[in-house]
């Protein structure tokens, strides 16, 4: 695992997508993994500019994202089609059609778990996978759990996932209890990886994730077994190392 150490959010923003760029400029037909939550927003606004400025073409680009809420649809603004759309896609020359979401809305979980499954598959190689860090050291959805899923799953989300995700909603009653992610073994099967971990909130998971065994119950442990792994964190979030 690479790290690369960042003084703050600003910092950690700049460098990943100072990576992010680099692919999208060796591979225009990059197949890009996608995350949501707070800790990409400066990175994706770094790739707006860069992509307003003529800098960076995304008109080739693919995306998948790891995960979605259950019940959610695009038009809800906080289902991750609408965070996607709201904080990257609708800023940049991606075509809309190639970026790939799972559908909150399946009527069949386990039918929409197989076609998003298959859909990743079908893709060229995922060039690069974005993730961020839960507290739980949850990656995608994927959480503590006494084995790592492999394939696109629908989980429930546990309670710190709930506590820590309220922040974008009404009231953690309004945080939907179920969600589909990318199993662990999807995440893994991208050729790179690139974690953006910020604040002190994960200074203790992270050090797990790092120094700790690789144990399920902290899912984002496996990507010790990964061959390309570089973390972007700041210094609050180094701060147990
Ligand atoms: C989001 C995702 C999650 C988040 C994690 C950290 O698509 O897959 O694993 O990356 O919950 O969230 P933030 O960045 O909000 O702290």
């Amino acid at each position: 695992m690479k790290i690369i150490k960042a003084r703050d959010y600003d910092d950690m923003s700049l460098k990943a997508a100072a990576i992010v760029a680099s692919v999208v400029t060796l591979k225009p037909d990059a197949v890009l993994g996608l995350a949501t939550g707070s800790s990409p927003i400066g990175l994706y606004k770094v790739l707006i500019d860069k992509c307003r400025k003529g800098e960076l073409d995304f008109s080739q680009i693919t995306t998948a994202n790891l995960d979605e809420y259950v019940g959610l649809g695009p038009e809800d603004d906080q289902s991750y089609r609408y965070f996607m759309n709201h904080n990257l896609f609708d800023h940049i020359n991606i075509d809309k059609s190639r970026t790939f979401v799972p559908n909150g809305l399946a009527k069949d979980p386990d039918a929409e778990v197989r076609r998003y499954e298959e859909l990743v598959r079908s893709l060229p190689e995922m060039e690069l996978q974005l993730l961020g860090l839960g507290v739980d050291g949850h990656i995608g959805f994927n959480e503590p759990a006494p084995v790592f899923p492999e394939v696109t799953n629908c989980v429930e989300l546990d309670p710190s996932t709930i506590e820590a995700n309220k922040r974008f909603f009404a009231s953690a009653d309004d945080v939907p209890r179920k969600a589909f992610t990318m199993g662990i073994g999807t995440i893994m099967r991208a050729k790179r990886i690139l974690m953006v971990v910020n604040g002190e909130a994960k200074a203790d998971i992270l050090y797990k994730v790092v120094n700790g065994p690789v144990d399920p119950m902290v899912p984002a442990s496996i990507l010790r077994f990964h061959r390309d792994v570089t973390i972007v964190a700041d210094e609050a979030a180094l701060s147990k190392f």
